[in-house]
Order: C-alpha cells, then structure tokens, then sequence
C-alpha cells in the first residue's frame, strides 16, 4: 500500500491505472476504522482493480459545538489495517491541501431539500461540508466507483444527488450496515459510550425493528408507529432527536401507494448522537 499526502501524487497513480483501463474503487473515510469500514474496503476490492481509501477529518461538516477536536484520529493502527486487507492507496491530504483558499472561504456544494431534512435539520451546514468534501475528494481521486455505507442513509442520497447533479462519472453503491452482535450498528462514536450506555444502546436498533414489524404487519398509521419509537427510546434512557419514516428513494414523505420506506432514527446517549435506519418494504 502506498500512503499520499497530495493531490499530486495521488493523481500520478491514478492516472497510470486508468490508462491501463484498470476500474479504481474508493471509500472515503474519517479514519477509526472499525469492521463497518473494512467491509467497504472489502467491498470495494470486489467493485474495482485498485482500492483508494482516504482519510480526512472534515472541519465543515461539523457544527460549532460538535466533535471535531475530540473526533478521534488513530491514523497509524488504520494504516496497518488498510494495509492487511489489500489496499492499493492511502490518501491523507492535510487541511491546507483539501482546503487551499481555507474553509470558510472554499467554493461550496450544496445539495436543497435532502440536506435539509431529518440530521441535516439538527446539524445545519453538515451536509454542505458532506458534499463539499465529496466532491473535492471525487474530484482528486477521480474514481469509476465509490462506496458509501447505508448506516448514514441521508449521507448516501446525497451524495447520490449530488454526483448526478454535478454530471460526475462516478457510481455512487450503498453498502448495508454493519452491526454489532446485539444489532448495535457500529460507529467511531460508540467509543464515547460507558460501559452503562454500552449495554442499553442497542434499544435503537431493536426500536426500529419492532417499528418495521408493526408496518409489515398491516399498522400503516405511520405517527402512531413514530411516536411509539420515540417514547420507548425515551423510556429506555434515549434522547431522541428524531424517529422518522419516509420514502426510500428521496426521503420524502410517504404516500399510501408508496412501497419502498425506510425508518430512521437520531438519538442521544451520554454524549453521543446515535443514528440508525432499516429498509421497509410494504406489501
Ligand atoms: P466515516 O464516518 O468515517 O464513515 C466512512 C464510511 O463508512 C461512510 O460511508 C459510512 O456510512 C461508512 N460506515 C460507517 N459505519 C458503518 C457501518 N456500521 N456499516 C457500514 N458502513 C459504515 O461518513 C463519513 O466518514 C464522512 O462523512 C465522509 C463521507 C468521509 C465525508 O467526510
């Protein structure tokens, strides 16, 4: 695996696969990797011939008052890790390489209505930093396909969105999420959970599975079944920020005729903001 701190070097690489007609798969990541990123790269290895991973704490998708500084950076034991599992390249740009002009100052991309919604909602700006980021990454990199976890389903619509609207050659593919043994969906913010939280927190999981039940089930009164996820997560020691149903396809509210839903949840623990979704598809 070679590691790539520019935009330079990265390209020289690329370049040379690309004109080998060599198919390039990335996985953009904010680094501590756990196995819901190495199943991407796995995944990635079976979409491409060459695996690029990067790795970049992105300062403007967080809001002022969030994690940034604390976000945790473990860059040698992902090296190691990306290294054992076949990646061609590690790209780690510094901040003055992927923000040139600053971030505040920096050419924008903004991605209406879908990033306004549910997270992008209680985190103004985050999907703006999301976009932004993406595509100055699918910019530099240039890949034929890139990987992005279903765990943020907003994240991959947008992302979705704004590849089609940018006219960007590249295949944006959803992976399902990676869950702990107790359904737990794994998260570099589960480590801010004591052992107490720990134990509780895969009630989100398990409240949205009960929640696609009762949908199956025929129970199509779409805020009783919300608000009921709501109060049990309440009950269980949750902070909810929001526990929504919508259509899967543009997260938009469902209508009866609609099929194809999706469930999603952000709730706090500690100090933790949680997210979560399931696929529901009605009869
Ligand atoms: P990060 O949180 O590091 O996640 C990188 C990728 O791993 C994302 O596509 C995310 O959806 C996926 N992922 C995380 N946990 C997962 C799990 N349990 N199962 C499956 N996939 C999982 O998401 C970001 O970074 C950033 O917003 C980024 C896209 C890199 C832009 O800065």
């Amino acid at each position: 695996m070679q590691t790539v701190h520019n935009i330079a070097g990265l390209r020289a690489l690329v370049d040379q696969w690309r004109s080998r007609r060599e198919r390039v798969a990335f996985v953009p990541t904010m680094g501590n990797l756990h196995a819901g990123h190495m199943h991407l790269v796995k995944q990635a290895a079976g979409a491409g011939d060459r695996v690029v991973v990067s790795i970049f704490v992105n300062p403007m998708q967080f809001g002022p008052s969030e994690d940034y500084a604390a976000y945790p950076r473990t860059l040698k034991a992902d090296s190691l890790k990306l290294a054992e599992n076949g990646v061609h390249l590690l790209f780690v740009p510094d901040m003055a390489e992927l923000y040139p002009n600053g971030v505040e100052a920096t050419t924008r991309v903004e991605v209406p209505g879908l990033s306004d919604i549910l997270c992008g909602a209680e985190r103004p700006g985050h999907f703006t930093g999301v976009a932004t980021v993406v595509a100055k990454l699918f910019s530099a990199v240039r890949p034929h396909v890139a990987l992005f976890g279903e765990k943020d389903y907003q994240q991959l619509l947008v992302v979705q969105r704004l590849a089609e609207d940018l006219c960007m050659p590249v295949e944006v593919m959803g992976v399902p999420t990676v869950r702990e043994s107790d359904g737990l969906a794994l998260s570099s913010r589960n480590g801010y959970l004591s052992l107490e939280q720990r134990a509780v927190a895969p009630l989100l999981h398990n409240a949205l599975q009960h929640a696609c039940q009762r949908l199956v089930g025929g129970d199509h009164d779409f805020a009783a079944v919300e608000a009921d996820c709501v109060a049990a997560l309440g009950e269980g020691g949750y902070t909810p920020d929001y526990v929504s149903i919508r259509r899967s396809e543009d997260l938009g509210l469902p209508q009866a005729t609609d099929t194809a839903l999706r469930i999603l949840a952000a709730a706090w623990l500690g100090k933790a903001r949680l997210i979560d979704n399931l696929p529901i598809t009605l009869k």
